[in-house]
């Protein structure tokens, strides 16, 4: 793929952590507040909100989506600044090969732990 549209691909999921994990900050540290309003359902990561949070599909959907743009802003990001040292060809296929390889282990496996709850509601 081209160099423009990696880098359009990063811009856009910057974008969506920026959405998300403000999202995921507000859900994980206004508990709080949310408890002296009388809105809250819990200490947001308590075991048992944890999962009520996962099995329902409007998180397990954001969960995926967050995690797909933050391990390629976040892998994309890091591939930028190494090749910023003009390394060689050679290095330079390595690191995207293993950077491919660790960002689909790791968003496979968050996929597979995101839904199984949201289908199981238990681990
Ligand atoms: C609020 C959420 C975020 C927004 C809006 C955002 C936005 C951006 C933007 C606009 C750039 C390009 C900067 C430039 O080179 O001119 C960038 C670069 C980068 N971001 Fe993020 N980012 C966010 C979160 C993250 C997170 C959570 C990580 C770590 C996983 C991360 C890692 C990186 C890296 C490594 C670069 C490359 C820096 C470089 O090229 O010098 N970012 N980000
Ligand atoms: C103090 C900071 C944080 C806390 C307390 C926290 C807590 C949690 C908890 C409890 C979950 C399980 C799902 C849920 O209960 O809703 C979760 C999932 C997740 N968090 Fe965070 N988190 C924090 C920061 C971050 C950051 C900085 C990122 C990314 C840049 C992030 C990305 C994710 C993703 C992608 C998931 C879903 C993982 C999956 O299901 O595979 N979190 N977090």
């Amino acid at each position: 793929m081209r160099e423009s549209t990696l880098w359009r691909w990063h811009m856009l999921a910057g974008a969506v952590v920026f959405f998300l994990l403000g999202l995921h900050m507000v859900i994980m540290h206004l508990d709080d507040i949310l408890l002296a309003i009388g809105a809250g359902h819990g200490k947001a990561i308590d075991t048992t909100v944890v999962f009520e949070r996962s099995k329902q599909a409007f998180f397990m959907v954001t969960y995926v989506i967050l995690l797909g743009a933050a391990l390629y802003h976040g892998l994309y990001g890091m591939r930028n600044i190494l090749f910023e040292l003009t390394l060689k060809k050679g290095w330079e296929t390595l690191i995207n090969r293993i950077f491919i390889v660790v960002g689909l282990g790791l968003f496979i496996y968050g996929t597979y732990v995101a839904v199984f709850v949201f289908l199981n509601g238990e681990v």
